[in-house]
């Protein structure tokens, strides 16, 4: 891992996977563990978000309400999240893109929402199979970023992560080769560079995409990629472990 600079980052997306007797094992497994060089965070679904609790990692939940309060049936407010002990929020996740429409205007709102509440964004972007064969990955991506950027502000990059997560990589076991994440990062990083460069020289980059104890070490040695959003191994505790002590 390249950076002296930037502090590695894991964190297991759980999805809608788990539950009490999953945290708890969790919380005891971690006990004790030394995972000093890296920040660690667990993203469970909401109900378990106050099972979780550790010195060893952080809690994150995996989507926001963009909305503080009010008459919204079945939405969660960043307050709400923030009162459960989590720090972080994973956003613009490729599943909710799909599954609830979520386009790169609401997902900036949401980063601007959870931002407000001092919690860090995870805001997650990447490209499907179609759009990487097109030839369009490049400009799709900016796309994603720019919406964001021009919502927020470059300053906000300060307290900020992302992802990114190729679709066709996602819960498929085709892993984005270590040179492709590479290509994708730098240009993420390059891209951030035009309007801050010390934001972009400081900005963690995460890659998602079946990434497992077996691949996290070539991954994560990459110059541009700065540790790992893990979904499928995040649940499996030896080998999630595996995966934070390949960054650490
Ligand atoms: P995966 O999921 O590791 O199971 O491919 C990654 C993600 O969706 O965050």
């Amino acid at each position: 891992m390249q950076s002296q600079k930037r502090r590695p980052v894991v964190a297991g997306n759980w999805k809608m996977n788990g539950d009490l007797a999953l945290a708890e094992s969790f919380t005891t497994a971690f006990e004790g563990q030394t995972l000093d060089n890296i920040d660690v965070i667990l993203c469970p679904p909401f109900t378990l978000l106050n099972s979780l609790s550790s010195d060893v990692f952080s809690v994150g939940a995996q989507t926001c309400s963009e909305y503080d309060n009010g008459a919204h049936t079945g939405e969660v407010s960043c307050g709400m999240i923030k009162a459960c002990g989590a720090q972080y929020v994973i956003l613009g996740h490729s599943e909710r893109r799909t599954d609830q429409a979520e386009s790169n205007q609401l997902i900036a709102k949401k980063v601007e929402a959870c931002l407000k509440e001092g919690l860090t964004p995870i805001l997650c972007i990447g490209e499907s199979l179609e759009v990487r064969e097109s030839g369009e990955l490049f400009n799709f991506l900016e796309e994603q970023l720019t919406v964001v950027i021009e919502h927020v502000g470059i300053e906000s990059f300060r307290n900020m992560v992302i992802a990114y997560e190729p679709i066709w990589a996602i819960g498929t076991g085709l892993t984005a080769s270590p040179e492709q994440a590479q290509e994708v990062h730098a240009f993420i990083r390059a891209l951030l560079k035009k309007s801050n460069e010390a934001i972009a020289e400081n900005i963690a980059i995460l890659y998602g995409g079946s990434v497992k104890g077996s691949n996290a070490k070539e991954l994560f040695g990459q110059e541009d990629v700065d540790g790992g959003l893990i979904g499928g191994a995040s649940l499996k505790f030896e080998e999630f472990l595996t995966i934070c002590q390949a960054a650490n």
